[in-house]
């Protein structure tokens, strides 16, 4: 490798199913514009996901999108899950998931930041009282839980009725590093881990709970640490969102509370994630940056979709994979202000107020981050 190309972020992107494609071109749009106007050290791969490349080749996640993963550092996520149709077998989509890539990258720490924009507050559900200074992280373990425990299936019993079946399971290792990586943010932060658990009831997460106990007792003392059974926590989060700083929680409550604290920003449109491999004898971590929200089939290929889910994805890949604050700080800013001079797509509009499409609210970013550089 030379050493130009060394330097250099390799990027993967993948737009998927569904609203993925929209959004994630706005996002690409993003960007390249850091990667022209502030030097960006990255290079672009697309590579295809899903139902279209299954229709052409047989194959949910083809070789050369499988190679540019591969070699990618970082990968732009758009969406999976294509319209209810039998057009991908389930075995092919399971076979090549987006649970899959999570798996093989090993891709446990899922950070979903929770951001009550103040011009959103009208257009949110929630009441602007509720929602005055809410800022935290849900870190959401993203390899572990029921989504991948075994055993799991569907057997038919010898009386003919069907048992459906899935497992819990949590070994203290991957307890361990998670609620590490949020005492460590929690450091960067204002100091305060919230652990969510279902500890009245699930062994795995009594279990979770003394893991979380332990190792804040032996390196994070320095921490705040609280604990919430994951049902008052999804009470908390529209009753008063602004208590929380860093959440940690296994792979299905994160899940959850994440849709829920959506409301918290406004609409699900909104909310960016990161999700972070281990760190390497390089001090490298693959990392796949996707927005919450899913393929959206019911607006898919219609242009409407919110494209700043995607769009802040790309801020928190400037700050996590290329290490530029600056530029990260510089891009929410500009979706800030193009917020506040009104852009809306239709999940973000308060009544009477003009709605973009997904390019025109690219557009409003882009024009923000020109007038801001
Ligand atoms: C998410 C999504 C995924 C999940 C689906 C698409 C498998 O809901 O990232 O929150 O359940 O993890
Ligand atoms: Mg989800």
């Amino acid at each position: 490798m030379s050493s130009t190309t060394s330097n250099m972020l390799k990027v993967a992107v993948i737009g998927g199913e569904g609203i993925g494609p929209e959004v994630t071109a706005e996002a690409q749009r993003v960007l390249r514009w850091f990667a022209e106007k502030r030097a960006a050290p990255v290079t672009l791969r697309e590579a295809q996901y899903g139902v279209v490349p299954y229709l052409a080749s047989g194959h949910v996640m083809p070789p050369a999108t499988v190679e540019a993963i591969e070699e990618a550092d970082a990968i732009l996520f758009g969406a999976t899950g294509g319209p209810e149709t039998k057009e991908v077998p389930p075995e092919a989509r399971k076979a090549a998931s987006l649970l899959k890539l999570r798996q093989k990258y090993d891709l446990y720490a899922n950070l979903r930041p929770i951001v009550a924009a103040p011009a959103l507050v009208e257009a949110a559900p929630l009441k602007p009282s509720v929602l005055e200074g809410v800022d935290f992280i849900i870190l959401r373990e993203l390899t572990g839980g029921i989504y991948f425990g075994e055993p799991r299936g569907i057997e038919t019993l010898p009386d003919g009725r069907r048992r459906g079946f899935n497992t819990e399971v949590y070994t203290t290792d991957k307890i361990q590093r998670v609620a590490r990586t949020a005492f460590e943010l929690a450091r960067k932060r204002r100091g305060k881990v919230c652990s969510v658990d279902k500890a009245n009831v699930l062994e795995a997460s009594v279990l979770w709970r003394e893991e979380v106990i332990a190792l804040h007792k032996a390196e994070f003392a320095d921490v705040e640490l609280s604990h919430m059974y994951v049902d008052n926590a999804a009470m908390q989060i529209v009753r008063a969102p602004a208590q929380f700083d860093v959440m940690v929680t296994g792979n299905i409550f994160g899940d959850i509370l994440s849709d829920c604290a959506a409301m918290c920003a406004g609409s699900l449109g909104m909310l960016p994630s990161a999700s972070l491999g281990p760190v390497d004898r390089f001090g490298k971590r693959k990392a796949l940056f996707e927005p919450v929200h899913g393929s959206a089939p019911d607006i898919a290929g219609k242009g409407i979709a919110n494209p700043l889910g995607s769009i802040l994805s790309v801020a928190m890949m400037l700050r996590l994979s290329l290490d530029r604050p600056q530029d990260a700080a510089l891009l929410e800013k500009a979706v800030d202000t193009a917020l506040s001079k009104g852009a809306r797509t239709a999940d973000i509009a308060e009544k009477g107020a003009r709605i973009l499409t997904t390019s025109a609210m690219g557009d409003a970013v882009i024009d923000a981050l020109n007038a801001l550089a």
